[in-house]
């Protein structure tokens, strides 16, 4: 490693991936294995690495794979970039407007995501828009099937950040090391998983061709209806209790006899006055024949409250 990385970083940087356990786990684990895996591949391989540092000079190189086109992504400039790389973008993943660059639309094989969005300092500052701001541009970026190596530190709100990317990918099975911790950090292989509909950063269905609705839901009298479930999915819906008690409760009981629609879940899109409110995918299997929403202050506006599912 220490030969590797001598050839473009200083003295001082090298003594900062020596004295990391998980700068050792990137350079003599990780970024090798991403090397050989994609050594087999017939078609030209693009990678993605975000977040770049001076002392990330070396990281094409750790991968032992020249075949590999090498792209880097920061929001800022902080550093001459290699010659080998191939470009360097330079965007706010947080922001929209990442998903402008309709050039890396479905780009990368590979997207490696070490301390940026798992980095406490970065999600700390993120609110709920931004999160899905910056995932939709991954998503956006990444082609479909496509891997997305993710480092979480466990730290702040982890957990948070934990669930949040694991709605949008599935863990891969990836030599030994799909889902190991190293120190104070969670590292994971996720495969992109592939979906009909992507939300655009205000939780609007981009692509509504794409999706299919599959039930409908209003409130009637106080009471919630499906008005369309083409799966028959659903058995009666009603408000559960709040955990507040002040808020909105809202279940849906799914039919032990249902036959669901292919794919791992649905997304549900929650409106009030036919306006996105929030939008949230539920896997089918996570709570059994169950699934419900919750919210803490919406309890006071029921007659105008209305739910569209898509698969
Ligand atoms: C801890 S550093 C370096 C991460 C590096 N990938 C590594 O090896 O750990 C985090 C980097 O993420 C960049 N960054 C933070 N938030 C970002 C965002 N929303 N979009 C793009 N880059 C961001 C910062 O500018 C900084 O260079």
């Amino acid at each position: 490693m220490i030969e590797t990385l001598s050839r473009k970083l200083t003295d001082q940087e090298i003594v900062f991936w020596k004295s990391h356990l998980d700068r050792n786990f990137i350079a003599n684990t990780l970024f090798p294995a991403i090397g050989d895996h994609f050594r087999s591949s017939n078609n030209e391989v693009r990678l993605l690495d975000i977040g770049v540092q001076s002392y990330n000079r070396a990281d094409k190189d750790l991968l032992n794979n020249n075949e590999i086109k090498f792209y880097g992504l920061d929001r800022s400039k902080h550093c001459d970039i290699p010659d080998d790389w191939v470009d360097m973008i330079y965007t706010d993943l947080s922001k929209p407007h990442c998903r402008g660059h309709k050039k890396f639309r479905q780009y990368f094989d590979a997207i490696i995501d070490y301390g940026v969005l798992g980095w406490p300092d970065v999600n700390q500052t993120l609110c709920n828009l931004d999160f899905t701001n910056y995932i939709n541009n991954i998503l956006h970026m990444l082609k479909d099937g496509g891997l997305y190596f993710f480092k979480n530190d466990l730290m702040g709100n982890h957990e948070k950040v934990r669930s949040f990317v694991c709605r949008h990918f599935k863990i891969k099975p990836f030599y030994d090391i799909a889902n190991v911790t190293v120190g104070k950090y969670e590292t994971f292989v996720f495969q992109k998983k592939l979906r009909s509909f992507e939300l655009d950063g205000r939780e609007r269905l981009k692509d509504s061709e794409r999706a299919t609705r599959i039930a409908s839901l209003k409130v009637i009298d106080g009471d919630p209806r499906f008005f369309y479930d083409k799966f028959k999915i659903f058995a009666s819906p009603f408000f559960g209790t709040p955990p507040a008690k002040e808020g909105l409760r809202i279940d849906f009981p799914i039919r032990p006899t249902a036959r669901l629609p292919e794919g791992d879940g649905a997304l549900f899109l929650f409106k009030v006055h036919g306006m996105v409110l929030e939008s949230d995918f539920h896997e089918w299997c996570s709570s059994g024949n169950w699934t419900y929403w919750v919210h803490p202050t919406l309890g006071s506006v029921l007659d105008h409250f209305s739910v569209d599912i898509y698969v």
